[in-house]
């Protein structure tokens, strides 16, 4: 029996990771469900699962149903969880992440924006904590299930992305397009948050950097490849120039079963099939430049390490959340998060709290110079 902690529960991930825990009743045990402010949704989970204990945002204490109420960065301490999964959005999720791999704790990792801020420190206090990172996120899964059972190490990685919402159009057609129509993700079901940064590709950005910590590679041998279909979840190439793919059906139901279970697999009748009859081709592009503006910005920022990252995770998530409010156009979004990149005065090998400070001080930052505008 696994007995979980689940960040987010009421999310995208959170209520997929449920979905699978439901497939598995003997297997799993779900300790503790914590979200944001999604409260009716996180009662009837309660209901269902009968954690010991729950967390919500602005919840000092009391009791919903039979669980207790618990804060997240004590959530994923307690000695009776063997798993948190990592899936609240955005930089929030920074606290309860460090804590858990503190903790020495298994982590299932969706929740890319610390690993995108505090790379490093979170790979360093796993390290110390003989704490164990399980990537979730499909193309840093695809990664890690290419890597398993290789001996040498790999020559390059090549992350997949489908393109976002917009990939068919060019950049100057876009200054009108609605949070709506951002939101139309071709391949993924997927929270706000994620499906916008999908659309400019700063998404992909993160990914680079999530995959270049999680496996210890140089930005140079991290390649980003266009692939429609998102069937293909992520290459691998080899010393001998053997490249391993790993693909199926775009579901994060796949991930997530494949963390929680690892290293064993086990059937699941409820996810769907692969059928490479009907998919019938695969394609890969190149990546256009100029439709991904924010993609080089945030490759630029991400290289240079120190409190840079965290400052751009930061000034991102405002800049999504200024778009979905309707306060800035799509096409603004590069110039958004630059604005506040430029104001910025990094410190080269920042601590915990450095890092924690410089993406709140660019979210704040970020809201101030274009709120009003
Ligand atoms: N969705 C995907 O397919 C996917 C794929 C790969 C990686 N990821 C990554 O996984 C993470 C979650 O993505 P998502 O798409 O699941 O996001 P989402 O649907 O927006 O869900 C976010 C979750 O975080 C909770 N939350 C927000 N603020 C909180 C707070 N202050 N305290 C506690 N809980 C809080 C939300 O609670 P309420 O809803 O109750 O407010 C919700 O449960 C992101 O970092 C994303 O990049 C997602």
């Amino acid at each position: 029996m696994k007995r979980l902690a689940i960040l987010g529960s009421t999310g995208s991930i959170g209520r997929q990771t449920l979905e699978v825990v439901r497939c598995f009743p003997d297997e799993f045990e779900v300790v503790v469900l914590c979200a944001g402010r999604n409260i009716e949704l996180l009662k009837s989970q309660v209901e269902e699962f009968r954690p010991t204990y729950f967390c919500q945002t602005g919840e000092e204490g009391g009791r919903m149903g039979g669980a207790r109420h618990i804060p997240p960065q004590e959530a994923v301490r307690l000695p009776q969880v063997d798993i948190v999964v990592a899936a609240m959005a955005g930089s929030v999720g920074m606290g309860s992440t460090i804590a858990a791999l503190q903790a020495g704790k298994k982590v299932a990792l969706a929740n890319k924006e610390p690993i995108v801020m505090a790379g490093e420190l979170l790979m360093q206090a796993a390290a110390e904590n003989g704490a164990e990172i399980l990537p979730v996120d499909s193309e840093p899964s695809a990664i890690w299930q290419c890597m398993q059972g290789e001996t040498t190490p790999a020559r390059k990685l090549i992350l997949t992305a489908s393109g976002g919402a917009f990939r068919d159009r060019t950049w100057e057609s876009l200054r009108d397009v609605t949070p709506a129509e951002a939101l139309r993700h071709p391949t993924w079901q997927m929270g706000h948050k994620i499906t916008v940064d999908s659309a400019t590709l700063m998404n992909k950005a993160f990914e680079v950097v999530e995959s270049r910590w999680l496996f210890g590679m140089p930005f140079e041998r991290i390649e980003v490849v266009v692939h429609r279909q998102s069937i293909i979840h992520s290459m691998v190439e080899f010393e001998d120039g053997s490249v391993k793919a790993q693909m199926g059906p775009p579901d994060m139901r796949f991930p997530i079963q494949y963390a929680l279970f690892h290293p064993d697999r086990r059937a699941n009748g409820n996810l769907p099939k692969f059928d490479p009859v009907k998919i019938g081709s695969l394609t890969f592009e190149a990546m256009k430049p100029s439709l991904y503006p924010c993609f080089e910005l945030a490759m630029d920022y991400a290289r240079r390490g120190g409190t840079w990252p965290a400052v751009l995770a930061g000034a991102d998530e405002a800049a999504v959340a200024l778009f979905l409010d309707g306060k800035v156009r799509f096409t603004d979004l590069p110039d958004v998060v630059s604005k506040t990149l430029g104001k910025h005065t990094a410190d080269k090998s920042p601590g915990l709290e450095d890092v924690i400070h410089a993406a709140s001080w660019a979210f704040e930052q970020t809201l101030k110079d274009w709120r009003a505008i």
